[in-house]
């Protein structure tokens, strides 16, 4: 193995479970002595984009930031985590080019799961219900649909900020995961353990 760090990145839906796969890793890893950053989106976010929008841009600057960051530890024998949701192939493949050692770590789990995940969380970086309340705003769209009339006279036009992935945005599978770990068939700790044994496999670790 030669001295650069790997890099993984975990993707999948909001409330797929991302992070807490993460934090079971670095535990797991921890006890066989391995170190790694997870590199948290929802924190560069915070920094980056304190006010945030969601617009393309706005999410490239994140992503490739985070990209950026990623490639610079990893190439300097610190290995990390991504977590974070990167709803299109396009930043995922970018990691993938960028990094030497990547790994791409697929957490699937039905849209509906995800949801009830979502709401009933306990989590200090990001709000819950938001879901529900991207279902609410569909709703009062279609409502609106009925009635014939245009958004715009409503006055009813989506904005980058209330677009959620999964439910007005499409979250774009990854055509070719390193692993895909279904998270209603496997608790977190099997996952970890499951990625980590594909990652020896691979002679990463
Ligand atoms: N098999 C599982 N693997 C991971 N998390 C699970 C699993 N089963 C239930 N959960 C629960 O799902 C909830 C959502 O998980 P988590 O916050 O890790 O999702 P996430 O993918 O990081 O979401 P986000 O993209 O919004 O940050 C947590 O409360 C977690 O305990
Ligand atoms: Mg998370």
């Amino acid at each position: 193995m030669e001295q650069d760090g790997w890099a993984i990145w975990i993707t999948g839906l909001p409330g797929s479970g991302k992070s807490t796969i993460a934090k079971e890793m670095k535990k797991l890893l921890r006890k066989k002595g391995i170190d790694v950053q997870i590199l948290r989106l929802d924190e560069f976010r915070r920094t980056l984009a304190p006010k945030p929008r969601y617009t393309e841009e706005e999410r490239d600057v994140v992503y490739n930031t985070l990209i950026l960051m990623a490639k610079f530890l990893a190439k300097n024998g610190v290995n990390v985590i991504i977590d974070a949701t990167a709803h299109r192939n396009k930043w995922r493949n970018k990691g993938k080019e960028e990094i030497k050692n990547f790994f791409e770590v697929y957490v699937e789990c039905p849209l509906k799961e995800c949801m009830e995940r979502e709401a009933n969380r306990k989590d200090d970086l990001v709000v819950s219900n938001l879901y529900k309340k991207a279902l609410q705003r569909l709703e009062r769209r279609e409502k609106i649909d009925e009635k014939e009339i245009s958004h715009k006279e409503c006055g009813e036009k989506l904005s980058p900020l209330e677009q959620m992935v999964g439910i007005d945005v499409p979250y774009e599978k990854p055509s070719n995961p390193d692993v895909t770990i279904k998270s209603v068939e496997v608790d977190a700790n099997s996952a970890a353990t499951i990625i980590i044994k594909k990652m020896k496999d691979r002679k990463y670790i």
